[in-house]
């Protein structure tokens, strides 16, 4: 760990080792009062990280959880897919990132009772070349959470989930470096194991370096086809290489939840009687019950 800026933005080119570098220490938080930020990540495009965050959001909020999805990836699925039209996205991520604007004021309510997006737009894209030098830039996100259920409006948040881009680049390293736990979407398909150890590597990496209680909360195993017998294959692989890790609940191929964005909905909404919302309502209360177990110790 070095003391000055590098000269180059930590970009962390998918095939080379990550280099997450750190400045400075953390800033502090008391845990009084604040969410639980679950960093939605997978460097693997389409794996069901932005259809996680959508509906687990409503799963969880549905449950009684006040949640908020803060979209982080410039491709801004998690904020069409919740019916934010482009227009309504006055105050965005790129915004809060780099420092113009208060998380507070990037905050809208969904449709759903107790869920709130921060929406992104395309600027986000952009965020490295703007922030890259900066020496805080790791820690945008945490410090725009410390005080989110603090100040007006009165938010009270129990969660905050963060729907990561398919990258490890500056965005997922400040989602790491804000984040409690992080929750890995795996896809049930041949490839799903590939990617993941360096994912590893670069949470460990952040441990070192940003986040020193960061831990992996759990792997979901996406898009399941039970007709499928590399599904099977590959659900049986996950769980030996990964044990507890992965949650119990395994989210089905189901065409409800790939249909439900396009009408702006989580799939709780558009089908709630569905296998994909019976899924996602199973992980919320998985979830829950792992947090017990986490603070019970
Ligand atoms: N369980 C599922 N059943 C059917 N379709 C699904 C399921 N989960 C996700 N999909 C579909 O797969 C595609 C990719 O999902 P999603 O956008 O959630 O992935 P992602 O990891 O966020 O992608 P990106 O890396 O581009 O951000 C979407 O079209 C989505 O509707
Ligand atoms: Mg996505």
């Amino acid at each position: 760990m070095t003391d000055t800026p590098p000269t180059t933005p930590p970009t962390t080119p998918e095939s080379a080792e990550p280099q997450v570098i750190a400045f400075g220490r953390p800033p502090v938080r008391t845990d009084a009062g604040r969410p639980r930020v679950l960093a939605i990540a997978n460097q693997k495009g389409g794996v069901g990280k932005t259809t996680t965050a959508i509906n687990l959001g409503t799963a969880l909020a549905a449950i009684g959880e006040h949640v908020l999805i803060v979209d982080l990836d410039p491709q801004g699925n998690a904020s069409t897919g919740l019916g934010i039209e482009r227009k309504a996205r006055r105050t965005s991520t790129y915004d809060v990132m780099i420092g113009q604007a208060p998380m507070r004021d990037a905050v809208i309510p969904t449709a759903v009772p107790q869920l709130h997006i921060a929406p992104s737009t395309m600027d986000l894209s952009g965020l490295e070349l703007e922030i890259g030098q900066q020496k805080d830039r790791a820690y945008r996100l945490r410090t725009a959470l410390g005080d989110i259920n603090k100040g007006t409006p009165a938010f009270d948040f129990t969660y905050v989930l963060v729907d990561c881009p398919p990258s490890l680049n500056l965005i997922t390293v400040n989602a790491m470096a804000a984040a409690d736990s992080i929750l890995v979407p795996l896809q049930c398909e041949f490839f799903a194991l590939e990617g993941l150890s360096q994912l590893l590597k670069t949470v460990e990496e952040v441990k070192k370096t940003l986040n020193p209680t960061l831990s992996i909360h759990g792997i979901v195993l996406t898009m399941y086809d039970s007709r499928n017998n590399l599904s099977n294959q590959v659900v049986a692989d996950v769980r030996q290489f990964m044990g507890r890790k992965v949650y119990d609940t395994v989210i089905p191929r189901n065409v409800r939840i790939s249909e439900a964005p396009s009408y702006g909905k989580p799939v709780l909404v558009y089908d709630l009687k569905c296998v994909g919302s019976e899924a996602y309502l199973r992980l919320a209360t998985e979830i829950i019950q792992r947090e017990k177990e986490l603070k019970a110790g």
